[in-house]
Order: structure tokens, then C-alpha cells, then sequence
């Protein structure tokens, strides 16, 4: 690397117009004309029917393949759940992807672990109770049979270079919309995939060696359905359940 090249920080940062890293924290306002071709109308009703039923098709998937999956489909889908808004624009996100089957067998039986202390009463009868539906139990097969695992991190705040520790805003809401978005593309292109919630999730971080700063979010097995994979019968709520105009 040369004098005045940048390796790009973690976070907090943002390349400036000659290639350098700054912290983007503090920085005075700059503008950059952003000028979209308008959609006319007809066809952008087409583009939303489409969407909305490709976006119907997709089912949370427990029962994965383990044929591979091209990895560069999976580092797309990544780079467009790292387009998402976030609070203050500080990005508060890290994803890991794990392609290595000894990383992801332990990932399993750390999971399962929690899973089985989760299952034998540590969730509690209501909270049992509403995973009945979803035929959900402590064996978790998607965590070695997908063939990758995407797991999210929430990254609580950044440290300045003097290590002083600066607060993320909106770091719950802003990684949740990165994962909606990160679940799309999948879907999108070609991939099923799960949310996968281990409670609690301290063990991703030792396994996969993460700094202090950063909290596991979800695991996401992707990969493609299992020739005999099944889903929950679960019905969606209509658009008139959910939808208030006024
Ligand atoms: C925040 C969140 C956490 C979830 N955690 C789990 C989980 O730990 N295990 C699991 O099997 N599914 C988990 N799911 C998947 C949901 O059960 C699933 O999305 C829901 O049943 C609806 O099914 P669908 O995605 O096929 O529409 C989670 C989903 C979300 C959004």
C-alpha cells in the first residue's frame, strides 16, 4: 500500500471525493445532484403487481439442499442489504459469510445447545405455544446443510481512532431493514433462505471472532430448498388487515 492509500475502516466512514476514508460523524452538509428517470406510471404498476407476487412466493425455509450456491449471487444479495438507510447514516452492520463446513458445524451444536435449554422450558408455555405452528424444534439441520450461512451484526457503536466510543442511532431498526432487504434479493435471485434466532447469540460472536462493539443479530442459512422440503400452512394477513389509509 502506498503512502496515501486507505485500507477502508469498519465503519463510521465514508470514502471522500479523493479516495481517502474520514469519519463521516461531524462532517458538514454536501450535496450531490440526484436526478432518477420518473417510471410512468403504467409500467410502474406492472413492475409493483409482479413484485408483489414474486415477493408472496417467498416461504421462510427450514429444509435446505446442499448443493452450493454461486457465491457471488450471495455477496450481491449482501451488497444490496448494505444499501439500506440507516440512522444517521452510520451503517451499523457487519455480515459475515460462512462457506466453511467446520465453522458451520460448530456454529450447530452451539446452536443447538441454546435451542435445546430454549426448548425444555427456558422460552417459556406462551412462547412455545406460538412456535407450535412452524414445527420448530431444538435440531437444526439448516445450519450445516445450507451451504452458506450469512450471519448479521449489529454494531452498537464505532470507535474513533483516539478509541473514544461513539453511539449508533436506530441500530435495531436500521439492521432490520437491512436484513428485509437482504432477504429480498435472495428471494429475488433464485435463493431460499431463513431468519434463524438462536437466543441468546453471545456464541457467534467467539466463533466467528468479532469485535466487542458488535452483537449477532440473526443467522441466515441460504441455499436451496430440499427436494422434499416442506413449509408451514400459515396464511398472510390481507392487505386490508394491515393496510389504513386515511
Ligand atoms: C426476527 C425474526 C426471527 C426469527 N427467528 C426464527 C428462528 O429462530 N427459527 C426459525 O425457524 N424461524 C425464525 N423466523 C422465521 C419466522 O418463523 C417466519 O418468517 C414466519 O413463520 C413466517 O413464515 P414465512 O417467512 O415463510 O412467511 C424468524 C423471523 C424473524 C423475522
Amino acid at each position: 500500500m502506498s503512502d496515501t492509500e486507505q485500507s477502508k475502516p469498519e465503519t463510521g466512514h465514508a470514502e471522500r471525493h479523493d479516495g481517502r476514508w474520514a469519519p463521516i460523524h461531524g462532517q458538514p452538509y454536501r450535496s450531490v445532484p440526484y436526478r432518477p428517470a420518473r417510471m410512468a406510471a403504467a409500467e410502474s404498476l406492472a413492475h409493483a403487481a409482479e413484485l408483489r407476487e414474486r415477493m408472496d412466493q417467498r416461504r421462510t425455509v427450514r429444509q435446505f439442499s446442499t448443493d452450493p450456491v454461486p457465491p457471488q449471487v450471495v455477496r450481491d444479495a449482501i451488497a444490496c442489504a448494505a444499501t439500506a438507510p440507516s440512522g444517521a447514516h452510520q451503517q451499523p452492520w457487519t455480515f459475515v459469510l460462512v462457506q466453511d463446513p467446520d465453522i458451520r458445524r460448530r456454529i450447530r451444536e452451539a446452536a443447538e445447545h441454546e435451542e435445546q435449554i430454549s426448548y425444555d422450558g427456558r422460552l417459556g408455555e406462551e412462547w412455545l405455544a406460538a412456535l407450535r405452528p412452524l414445527g420448530t424444534d431444538e435440531v437444526k439441520p439448516h445450519l450445516t446443510d445450507a451451504p452458506a450461512l450469512i450471519v448479521v451484526f449489529q454494531q452498537r457503536y464505532w470507535l474513533g481512532d483516539d478509541g473514544t466510543k461513539h453511539k449508533h442511532y436506530y441500530v435495531d431498526e436500521s439492521v432490520g431493514i437491512a436484513v428485509g432487504m437482504l432477504l429480498s434479493a435472495l428471494h429475488l435471485s433464485g435463493l431460499a433462505a431463513l431468519v434463524h434466532t438462536p437466543s441468546p447469540m453471545r456464541f457467534l460472536s467467539e466463533v466467528l471472532g468479532r469485535p466487542e462493539n458488535e452483537k449477532a443479530f440473526a443467522v441466515v442459512p441460504v441455499g436451496y430448498p430440499a427436494p422434499d422440503c416442506e413449509v408451514p400452512d400459515l396464511v398472510r394477513k390481507s392487505l386490508d388487515q394491515v393496510l389504513v389509509e386515511v
